[in-house]
């Protein structure tokens, strides 16, 4: 498991992912350096674009809920709902996103074997946000207005307060 540098630039992060043709080795270590370099960035899902690599692969660590997307394709979405969103690849920018609420997702996982899943809430929307990676889509073409520092530290101030600390 290697960390890779993340990339910022965004001539790499507006390319659309290629689809993932061979199940092997070198797939597997790509994966682990990806989980590796999500980690230690702290982040809670990284696209293959964002470490310059233009392949249809993402991770996701949600709440300690790990997955490997492959070749991901959301075939239904429903509702909607609007929440904050960072960026590993565009430091220093929060901001309120619509995202559906429901999102059902095919997707292949490290052996190539094809599996199905539905998300929501939260969760979905992390999934929304790695598959627009892989078509070179970044959270801030879709941002309804950004949130400041201070709107942040107000959000964090209370819900601190709501559970108590
Ligand atoms: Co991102």
């Amino acid at each position: 498991m290697a960390y890779r540098k993340v990339v910022t630039d965004e001539i790499t992060l507006r390319k659309k992912s290629k689809p993932v043709k061979k199940f092997d080795e070198a797939l597997i270590e790509f994966l682990e350096d990806l989980k590796e370099t999500m980690h230690q960035s702290e982040g809670i899902g990284i696209a293959a674009p964002q470490v310059g690599i233009l392949k249809r692969v993402a991770v996701i660590d949600f709440n300690g809920l790990f997955l490997e997307l492959i070749n991901p394709v959301i075939t239904h979405m429903e509702g909607s709902c609007e929440d904050r969103e960072g960026c590993l690849s565009v430091p220093n920018v929060r901001g309120i996103v619509k995202r559906p609420e429901k999102v059902t997702v095919e997707a292949f996982d490290r052996t190539g074997s094809k599996y199905t899943f539905s998300a929501e809430g939260y969760f979905a929307r992390c999934i929304c946000h790695e598959v627009d990676h892989l078509d070179g889509i970044l959270f801030i073409d879709k941002m309804i207005r950004e949130v400041t520092q201070e709107e942040l530290d107000e959000l964090k101030e209370k819900e601190k307060k709501k559970i108590g600390k």
